[in-house]
């Protein structure tokens, strides 16, 4: 039995073995060892070296749609080349003990899918999706010229990656799927988010007001540490594998 193992509390685990719906907010902490990096962690976070009103807004793809292309190219480079792991995997291990499973990401990796996950609710899109920033319509195949961005085959606009920038909207329909789901699980967990994005961080603090059981899992503290059930300090990969062995041990 390992050292996290011991240290888990047990009305946690008591928590997580009752547990009939299951939602789960995960962000770019739980893909960090899988060698993608996170946005705000000091040094390695994208935020740290890149400004996102540079990146991550329409006006700065208005600006410059070559920049902003291409730093998205370089991101899914980066995707392409990551594998799931341990804490992706436990993810999958809970969702076939549950009655209900709900996850939902802010991450736009899709290694959750890759894991096994099924029914993913994307809150900020999806890197490897393309779309026209015209008409908002993804678009599967376009012409490769040697200009970036690649422009949409019906109308000629400019196409951008099919994720979510600062000061756009969440698709209704999923933010409304998260919502309901946060609102009506029994137990809640959240995962390697700075939980400081609205309006992902509303979704634990929904689960809290619905009387749900409350997990963090984050090796720092965050704004929605104090308010949690448990707040468990630790990487992904370690602590959810060691919930999931102290939840169900194998006979
Ligand atoms: P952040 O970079 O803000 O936060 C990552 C969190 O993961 C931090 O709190 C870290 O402490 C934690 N962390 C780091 N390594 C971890 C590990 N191995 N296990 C568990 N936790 C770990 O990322 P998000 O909260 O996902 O949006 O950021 C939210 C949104 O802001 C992103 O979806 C993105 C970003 O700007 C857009 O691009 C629209």
């Amino acid at each position: 039995m390992d050292e996290l193992f011991l240290n888990l509390p047990v009305g946690l685990i008591e928590a997580l073995r009752a547990a009939r719906h299951m939602a789960v907010l995960t962000g770019a902490g739980i893909s960090a060892e899988s060698g993608i990096p996170t946005f705000r962690d000091a040094q390695t976070g994208l935020w740290a070296k890149y400004r996102a009103e540079d990146l991550a807004t329409p006006e700065a793809f208005q600006r410059n749609p070559q920049l902003v292309w291409e730093w998205y190219a370089w991101r899914r480079e980066l995707i392409a080349r990551a594998a799931p792991n341990l804490g992706h995997r436990a993810l999958v291990e809970m969702e076939t003990r549950l009655q209900k499973f709900t996850l939902i990401t802010q991450n736009v990796d899709g290694l959750h899918q890759q894991a096994g996950s099924t029914a993913v609710i994307e809150l900020h899109g999806n890197i490897t999706r393309t779309k026209c920033f015209q008409e908002g319509i993804v678009v599967e195949s376009w012409a490769e010229t040697d200009q970036a961005p690649p422009r949409c085959p019906h109308c000629g606009g400019l196409l951008r990656p099919d994720v979510v920038w600062f000061g756009e909207s969440l698709p209704s329909d999923i933010l409304w799927a998260a919502m309901d789901a946060a609102r009506a699980c029994d137990f809640f967990f959240s995962i390697g988010t700075s939980a400081l994005v609205q309006p992902a961080a509303l979704l634990p603090l929904e689960a809290l007001q619905h009387s749900a059981t409350v997990v963090e899992v984050n090796p720092d503290v965050t704004p929605l540490s104090a308010h949690v059930t448990y707040a468990v300090h630790g990487l992904a990969g370690q602590v959810l594998p060691a919930l999931v062995r102290a939840a169900w041990p194998s006979p």
